[in-house]
């Protein structure tokens, strides 16, 4: 972290994990632990299942409420899809856009992202734009063409006045679900890349303004070497953020 500005935000994508029971045990317990927020923000990101289950259980609480996924059209023949302002009507004030797993695995194409981002910001709702290369995109020495790519499209519908709202998670594929954590000099090396396209693109203000996450097996054991990178404004967890003794560290990380 090198902007004070910036508040640390510490995201959990509980992905398709977990179920009812477990997901409101585990927000309360967040709850209970959290403080006013004013150091640090965070936010969960359950399956929409339990959306409106974890917005009654978190009220009265810092805690952020995220959906993984929705479309950019309010209403429609979309089957299986859900809208910004049906997330907004349940008290949903966040989402994650162009998760790896939805561009890889289900195929989302780039300018999707982009609509998804438009269609958030127009809601109020705070979008996370997921970013991040394969392995063999990095070896072959894609990773800056790729991240430009899916920046550039996945903003190409926001304003340079909207980009405080918005949020940049990068999460170098290889990284992810796989035990292997970029090191901090890799996840620097990406993060500037990031930030000097936002300021190319938006201008310096802007650009400041726009917190960059990390995601990629974020662990206890190495949350705080992360964060103190530059440009790390914060972390996008996964599989450590489904239990309580590995999340509650990397929320409260000595930073
Ligand atoms: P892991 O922390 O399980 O590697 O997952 C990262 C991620 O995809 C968060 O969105």
């Amino acid at each position: 972290m090198t902007n004070p500005q910036r508040k640390p935000y510490i995201a959990a994508n509980w992905k398709m994990n977990l179920d009812r029971t477990r997901v409101l045990d585990l927000v309360k317990i967040l709850k209970a632990r959290l403080g006013d927020g004013e150091d640090r923000e965070v936010a969960v990101f359950p399956p929409a299942l339990f959306l409106a289950d974890v917005a009654a259980v978190s009220q009265g609480s810092p805690i952020g409420l995220g959906a993984q996924n929705m479309h950019w059209e309010e209403e429609g023949a979309y089957t299986g899809e859900i809208s910004a302002p049906m997330l907004r009507g349940i008290g949903v004030e966040r989402v994650l856009i162009g998760h790896s797993e939805r561009r890889h695995l289900f195929f989302e194409k780039d300018e999707w992202m982009g609509r998804k981002l438009r269609a958030a910001l127009s809601h109020s709702i705070l979008p996370i734009l997921c970013v991040g290369e394969t392995l063999e995109e990095r070896k072959s020495g894609q990773m800056e063409a790729v991240l430009t790519r899916q920046l550039s499209t996945g903003l190409e519908w926001t304003k340079a006045e909207e980009l405080s709202r918005v949020t940049v998670a990068y999460e170098p594929v290889w990284a992810i679900g796989t035990g292997e954590v970029a090191t901090p000099e890799q996840a620097g090396e990406a993060h500037a890349m990031i930030r000097a396209w936002l300021r190319g693109q938006f201008g310096e203000v802007p650009a400041e303004n726009c917190r960059i996450l990390y995601g990629g097996s974020v662990k206890p054991s190495n949350v705080a070497s992360l964060m103190s990178v530059p440009q790390v404004d914060g972390v996008l967890v996964g599989g450590a953020s489904l239990k309580a003794e590995t999340f509650l560290p990397i929320v409260e990380f000595d930073g």
